[in-house]
């Protein structure tokens, strides 16, 4: 039995592996050591799980506990903490947690998300628009159209002002880049503060709304409190851009480096909706579950992770388990990519996942047929990604139009 006090350093040369192919870097893990503590770059020393089936177990295992001030160590500090934004269901544990779920489950419902698709083809085409103005130029497809899709449906799903949106969309980027992150905290605290005070006075048919009744009218004790309230509109804001965005412009990478792929699917739009789980699976937009630690010794595959350790689920990996996917390596529009585990699995599932699907959707079926030509600009190992391990995501993406 190992201990992350030996955790496995990076070998030299293996840091940039780790944040520019990380499905390759897990790949030697998944074979040698499935459960292993490991000294990553930028979150410290976590076990580190990476097959298929033991994610699954891990992420059902309700001794994989998220409530760091259960934490027998008495948990990391956090700049979100400081700033009252941790009290959301992300961070928490049953019973809190499923009340938090519970009462945002109501609001981001599979009809909801149907119901915003043609609103969300709109803003898409409207996009495209302004991206046609630089036909025969490099544009860059993240800047243009993968970040600000998803940042514009969701704020206005919450009522968030048109003129806030490009703010809030850096202020989220630069919240994963860990310098950054205690500034960025401060200000959306604030902002998100103000929001609820202005919403208050002019309540709307959105979700926000309904959840400031809720604080408003139940109280602190079964309802949502000020805490809550505010954690969980940030929450929202941090869960549902990044890793759409990263959805749709890893996904048009995909498709742009598989070209009997993307014929395939020009050939039969049809596909779109499976095209969609297959490109979730293939790209994985966010790299890792949000951290746990264990309260109990814990049995995963064929270690037993001790009491009191971090430990992290390798998404990306899961989903290239050979073992779950014949030739996972492979990008196959066709075949069944159910199981995937893109918006994690157990207690905390995605709880946006029909929203992202429908906004994948929109964008990549928007963006093929408006611009059949659309090629990559530079070669796909000129490509950088950021240097954030939670999420998997591009720098840029630049591409043609034709
Ligand atoms: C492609 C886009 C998305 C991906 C890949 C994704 C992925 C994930 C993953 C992996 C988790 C589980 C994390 C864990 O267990 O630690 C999660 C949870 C969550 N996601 Fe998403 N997500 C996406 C879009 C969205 C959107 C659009 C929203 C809402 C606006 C959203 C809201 C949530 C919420 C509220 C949770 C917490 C659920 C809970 O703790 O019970 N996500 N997501």
């Amino acid at each position: 039995m190992g201990s992350v006090t030996d955790a496995i350093p990076l070998a030299s040369g293996d840091e940039d592996c780790y944040y520019q192919d990380p499905a390759r870097f897990f790949a030697r893990l998944r074979e040698s050591r499935p459960v292993a503590p490991l000294r990553t770059p930028d979150r410290g020393r976590a076990w580190i799980i990476t097959r298929h089936a033991d994610l699954r177990a891990a992420l059902a295992d309700p001794r994989m506990a998220k409530d760091v001030h259960r934490w027998p160590g008495g948990g990391r500090s956090r700049p979100s903490e400081e700033a009252g934004l941790h009290a959301h269901m992300l961070n928490s544990d049953p019973p809190d947690h499923t009340r938090l779920r519970r009462l945002v489950q109501k609001e981001l419902t599979p009809r909801r998300a149907a119901r915003l698709r043609p609103r969300a083809e709109v803003i898409a085409a409207g996009l495209l628009d302004d991206m046609a103005a630089a036909r025969g130029d490099v544009v860059d497809l993240i800047g243009a159209y993968a970040r600000p899709l998803p940042i514009t449906v969701l704020c206005e799903l919450l009522g968030i002002p048109a003129a806030d949106r490009r703010w809030i969309s850096a202020a989220v980027i630069d919240y994963g880049k860990r310098e950054e992150s205690r500034r960025v905290t401060r200000e959306l605290a604030a902002y998100f503060s103000e929001l609820i005070a202005a919403r208050r006075g002019a309540p709307g048919d959105d979700p926000l709304s309904a959840l400031i009744r809720v604080h408003d009218n139940a109280g602190d004790a079964d309802g949502l409190s000020g805490t809550e309230l505010l954690s969980t509109v940030f929450q929202l804001v941090m869960a549902g851009f990044d890793t759409t965005a990263n959805l749709i412009a890893s996904g048009a990478l995909a498709l742009l480096t598989h070209p009997e792929q993307l014929a395939r699917l020009r050939e039969e739009p049809s596909l779109l909706p499976a095209a969609v789980e297959e490109l979730l699976r293939f790209t994985s937009p966010v790299n890792y579950a949000t951290d746990r630690f264990t309260t109990d010794d814990v049995p995963v595959g064929d270690v037993v992770i001790p009491a009191g350790q971090w430990v992290l689920n390798a998404i990306t990996s899961a989903n290239r388990d050979p073992a779950q996917f014949p030739d996972p390596d492979r990008l196959d529009l066709g075949r069944d990519a159910s199981g995937h585990v893109a918006f994690g699995y157990g207690a905390h599932y995605c709880l946006g996942a029909p929203l992202a699907r429908m906004e994948a959707g929109a964008a990549i079926g928007g963006l093929l047929a408006r611009f059949p030509g659309v090629s990559l600009a530079v070669p796909p190992e000129e490509l950088r990604w950021r240097r954030v391990s939670l999420m998997n995501g591009l720098e840029s993406l630049p591409v043609r139009l034709a």
